[in-house]
């Protein structure tokens, strides 16, 4: 908790296709920072793929791959901008590590902004089942509430990235 705010890297949790991955990597290059996705980092780890490690090892041990990922990746001490995987924020002690050494940013958007961004649901077991709609409004009543913890919540903008990298740098500030 005593880490200067300018020396904490930002991490960046939200949903399935609010905008993680393209607004961290456009964010860590306007900061001059690394930037670091999550779910590659687990899958260079695993030597698998997402829908693979979920396929032959099932979610629990994923979310444990993604727990112990997070955390070495936190404890670098390397300031970073960091996308986590929609799920990593609801884990308590992930939420901990986040705070010991981050900013956490909650990208929020609305259900229909995240329908049309992950319409290519190849990548993601959790919208592979039943209606991605109906998953997604689910997943919105349960983690919503827990994204709200985050330090700072920016909305996801359907427009340009980078108007959406101004509002973080904006909320950074
Ligand atoms: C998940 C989100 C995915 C990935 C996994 C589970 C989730 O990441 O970690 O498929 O539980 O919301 P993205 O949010 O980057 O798609």
């Amino acid at each position: 908790q005593d880490l200067d705010p300018a020396e904490r890297s930002i991490v960046l949790v939200g949903l399935m296709g609010a905008g993680k991955s393209c607004i961290g990597r456009k964010l860590a290059q306007r900061l001059g920072l690394r930037f670091v996705d999550a779910d590659s980092e687990i899958e260079a780890a695993a030597g698998c793929s997402i829908p693979e490690i979920f396929e032959r090892h099932g979610e629990a041990a994923f979310r444990d791959g993604e727990r112990r990922v997070i955390a070495r990746l936190l404890e670098s001490h390397d300031r970073q901008v960091l996308a986590t995987g929609g799920g990593a924020f609801m884990d308590a002690g992930t939420r901990r590590a986040i705070a010991g050494t981050g900013v956490s940013v909650w990208l929020r958007a609305d259900l229909e902004l995240l329908l049309r961004r992950t319409s290519r649901r190849s990548k993601r077991p959790l919208l592979r089942r039943g209606n991605p709609r109906e998953t997604l409004s689910r997943l919105i009543g349960e983690r919503y509430p827990v994204y709200a913890e985050a330090d700072i919540t920016v909305d996801s903008v359907d427009g340009p990235p980078d108007e959406t990298v101004d509002r973080v740098l904006e909320a950074l500030k």
